[in-house]
């Protein structure tokens, strides 16, 4: 591949090599500038599933503009050789990843703080995201459903929300109320995803984040968060694309290996919510199999419906 041109981007040397691409510094000959460019790995270009991660990939970055996550130029698809060759274009950073780096040895101090900061500003970017998609109005009521230890009640709360905290494990709930010990503001219930414990029309908003791929029957856990709001109330599910990692069934007890987006549209529809889209949220689920140490990235969606 080095010196070759493909499209407009000349080819200068190779980056690095994953399970999922090979990225090479490149020229962009008509803006003169260096970019990055990641291909789809030769023997995924016809594997239409490979094909739509890469491009949810793609998506989902492209969705944010933040200086701790990349930016995104182009993903295009150019027939060289024989076949097509998938690839995205992106800004090309010089420096060490942090693997390289933590492999040398500690990092000191101030160093483990600044980067830990910068990645959890990307991260809150991607979360504000969808919060932004139900338009958050300060002093509302929202359910924050199969809550766990309650980081999306945390978000929810920062942004002056009440909040009715619903999850089926009491333990999990526990834990949820340590970090909030003399908050009014916040109600834990526990309760299952087919019988939530809260009346027809209550809330505002509900969240549900990584939750649906848990329960038995999404479709029936949909119509179950639905009934909960006001006429005008707003459901946000942010859950994990369709993936192939069987083990994450047996390790993490996930029910669902991920969701079709077109199914989730489907079911908000059948449940009854009007304006519907499902987007990238712009953040991957990372995730290692405790057995054979393989690691996973998995993109996630955010789903909107208003009753
Ligand atoms: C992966 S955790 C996500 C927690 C939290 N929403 C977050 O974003 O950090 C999934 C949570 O859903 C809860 N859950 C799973 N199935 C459920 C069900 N059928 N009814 C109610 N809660 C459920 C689990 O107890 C767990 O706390």
């Amino acid at each position: 591949m080095v010196g070759k041109t493909i499209s407009h981007y000349r080819i200068i040397e190779k980056l690095g090599e994953g399970g999922m691409g090979v990225v090479y510094k490149a020229e962009d000959t008509k803006l003169k500038r260096t970019v990055a460019l990641k291909f789809l790995p030769p023997e995924l270009t016809r594997d239409p599933e490979a094909k739509q991660r890469f491009v949810h990939e793609a998506q989902a970055a492209s969705a944010l503009d933040h200086s701790n996550i990349c930016t995104i130029y182009e993903i295009d698809e150019i027939p060289t050789e024989g076949r097509d060759q998938t690839f995205i274009a992106m800004a090309c950073y010089d420096g060490e990843t942090l693997r390289s780096k933590i492999q040398q040895g500690p990092l000191s101090l101030d160093d483990a703080i600044s980067f830990a900061t910068q990645i959890a500003q990307g991260l809150q970017e991607a979360h504000e995201k969808a919060f932004a998609a139900a338009s958050l109005q300060p002093d509302k009521l929202a359910a924050d459903i199969g809550a766990g230890t309650g980081f999306i009640t945390a978000g929810l709360m920062d942004k002056g929300l009440n909040v009715i905290a619903v999850d089926q494990s009491a333990a999990m709930l526990d834990k949820l109320k340590l970090k909030f010990p003399s908050s009014d503001k916040i109600d834990c219930r526990v309760g299952d995803a087919e019988m939530l414990p809260l009346e027809d029309n209550w809330v505002d908003y509900v969240f549900a984040n990584m939750y649906l791929h848990h329960v038995e029957d999404p479709l029936e856990a949909i119509r179950e968060m639905t009934r909960i709001l006001k006429p005008g109330g707003k459901l946000v599910i942010t859950d994990v694309d369709e993936h192939e990692f069987e083990f994450l069934k047996n390790e993490q007890h996930d029910r669902w290996m991920g969701f079709n987006r077109e199914d989730i549209r489907h079911w908000f529809i059948e449940a009854g919510l009007k304006n519907v889209f499902v987007d990238c949220v712009g953040e991957k689920c990372c995730t290692k199999s405790s057995s054979n140490g393989e690691s996973v990235e998995i993109t996630i969606f955010v789903a909107k419906g208003e009753k």
